[in-house]
């Protein structure tokens, strides 16, 4: 025993002193299966049987080796939203960066946590697989020995809320092919099931954090819990200023955690997510169960803000905690993004239009087409003709909408501000692979030069995916430290599929590992590159 212990102490000690960080092992097999959310029976994609997916626990620094064995008869690809793969865009899971893994194949993904922290989740990135679930939930704990700026909860709740279709995946994908737009969702889903199947357990006087990723489709949440207040504690990784709110708005892509304690009278209360910025409202409840309840839900759940300023100067009031610990942003060895020149502005508008009788969305113009071939491997062997190198400008154009394999170059150690400017009536969803942005501003009407002046350069909160209002903006800043071909896309997944995105390519000459890791031995080839050995 003793002498077991010594020999594991030996061996802990060995691998702090080469510095490897712990592994996590997961073998996922994908299946479709019949799901029934909504009272109507579906096909599902499934993780080793599971609708939601397993969730993933983790911790900073962890590496995760996750072999997906797809099972499916068609070509599947996971991506991780929001987990930053640094200098590693090889394991990113989207069509621009990886080969499908064919039907009856896998493919490993190794993913490395460095220096994160926080709540986010996996989905299928190609074709329209999102509408089938194949999603679920990635926490990632400090380290033991690392403060965390709340007490620890009695428990910590996955909540992925979402939209949802009655309608096959395939049946929406095959409408979207004919240029017709999708109708609006038939329900909202948390943790996958239909009103009032999920149901989370409290202890009276306890205090629980909520991990809340909206992983749907169309739809901006709004989320309230009946008689409970909540209070936001972390935003995509970074620990927030904790205030305190009675309901929240977390658009498409978004994660956030939220404490909430149980200090009401005991029974059971109505958490309701339901939609926002549409004609339609659509609200789903699931339940906050004291233990000792014997008292279901009962009357009418509570009502959602109904107007956009509500949301706006809500989403003014998240600011990063800069005092509490944790692994933080470093943009070029500064930790004040603030301070950082900017080299390069970019304004991105987005558009629908009909283009050749067919509904197409695009980024300043440019209505983005899949290559044959991804674009990371193109790039790695040289091989000319597969996507347009600066296809996409820097700024909104009046030209009429085309369609290209745009990739925006920019160069490594950029410090960049992004303005999104939306100039239609939707809210808008914008997601960054790779990176955090941080957001210094937004919005309503058109964004100039004068409203640099009122940017937030001292606690913006940085983010994997930030929203656009309607007929408003977004600025952030992005500090280009990672080298790799990283999807610029909307969250809005129909929009995304009919174009609305690009890739950024974060480039250097240089042939260090220390700037961008090699192609993975495992890599799957395809396409053009199909045949090729990796590593010539
Ligand atoms: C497929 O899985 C096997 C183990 O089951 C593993 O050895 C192999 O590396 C995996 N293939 C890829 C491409 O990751
Ligand atoms: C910020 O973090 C510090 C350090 O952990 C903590 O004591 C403080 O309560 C936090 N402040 C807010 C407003 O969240
Ligand atoms: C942005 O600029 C416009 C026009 O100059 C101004 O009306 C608006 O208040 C500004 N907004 C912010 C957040 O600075
Ligand atoms: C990187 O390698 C390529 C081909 O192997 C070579 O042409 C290039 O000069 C190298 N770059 C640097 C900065 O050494």
């Amino acid at each position: 025993m003793l002498v077991s212990k010594l020999a594991l102490c030996l061996f802990l000690l060995f691998k702090f002193a080469i510095g490897e960080d712990p592994y996590r092992f997961f073998d996922w097999t994908i299946t479709y299966g019949d799901i029934n959310p909504l009272g109507i029976k579906q096909q599902g994609i499934l993780i080793n049987g599971q609708f939601p997916g397993p969730d993933i626990y983790s911790q900073t620094n962890d590496n995760l080796i996750i072999n997906v064995h797809n099972n499916l008869p068609d070509p599947f690809l996971i991506s991780w939203n929001g987990v930053q793969q640094r200098k590693d865009s090889w394991q990113d899971g989207v069509h621009g960066t990886n080969c499908p893994i064919p039907p009856g194949k896998n493919f490993t993904y190794h993913l490395h946590l460095k220096d994160q922290i926080g709540s986010f989740f996996y989905f299928p990135s190609l074709a329209f697989h999102k509408a089938a679930g194949g999603f679920g939930a990635i926490r990632i704990l400090s380290r033991p020995m690392i403060p965390v700026p709340f007490p620890d909860p009695a428990g910590d709740f996955t909540v992925l809320i979402g939209d949802w279709y009655k309608t096959d995946h395939k049946k929406l994908q095959a409408r979207l092919d004919r240029g017709r737009r999708l109708p609006p969702p038939d329900g909202v889903l948390i943790n996958g099931r239909g009103p009032n199947g999920a149901s989370f357990t409290v202890d009276e006087g306890k205090t629980y954090r909520l991990r809340i990723s909206n992983v749907g489709l169309e739809s901006s949440l709004n989320i309230r819990i009946e008689g409970h207040l909540m209070t936001l504690v972390e935003i995509e990784g970074t620990h927030t200023m904790k205030n305190i709110y009675d309901s929240i708005d977390v658009h498409l892509g978004q994660s956030l955690s939220v404490l909430i304690t149980a200090n009401q009278p005991v029974k059971d209360y109505y958490i309701a997510v339901s939609t926002r910025f549409k004609r339609q409202l659509l609200t789903i409840t699931a339940v906050l169960h004291y233990s000792s309840s014997k008292q279901p839900v009962s009357g009418t759940p509570p009502d959602g803000p109904t107007n956009i300023d509500y949301s706006l100067i809500q989403a003014r009031t998240f600011m990063t905690n800069l005092t509490a610990s944790g692994p933080r942003p470093n943009p070029q060895g500064s930790y004040h993004y603030g301070s950082i020149p900017v080299t390069r502005t970019i304004r991105l508008a987005n558009s629908a239009e009909i283009v050749n009788g067919k509904k197409r969305y695009a980024v300043n113009s440019v209505s983005f087409i899949d290559p044959d071939t991804p674009l990371k491997l193109a790039d790695y062997f040289k091989i000319n003709g597969v996507f347009n190198l600066g296809g996409i400008t820097d700024y909104p154009t009046d030209a009429a909408m085309h369609m290209d394999t745009a990739v925006m170059d920019s160069d490594y150690h950029a410090f960049v501000e992004l303005v999104f400017e939306n100039r239609e009536y939707w809210l808008q969803s914008w997601h960054l692979d790779g990176y955090s942005m941080f957001v210094v501003g937004m919005d309503r009407g058109q964004w100039s030069t004068d409203n640099r002046t009122r940017y937030n350069l001292l606690d913006a909160v940085p983010r994997c995916t930030v929203q656009v209002y309607p007929q408003s903006w977004t600025a952030v800043y992005v500090a280009l430290d990672s080298v790799g071909m990283w999807n610029l896309r909307s969250e809005t997944w129909a929009r995304r599929y009919l174009g609305q995105q690009f890739y950024l390519r974060v480039y250097t000459d240089s042939n260090s590992t220390r700037d961008e890791l090699p192609m993975p031995e495992n890599a799957l080839l395809c396409g053009r590159v199909a045949g090729k050995l990796a590593h010539t």
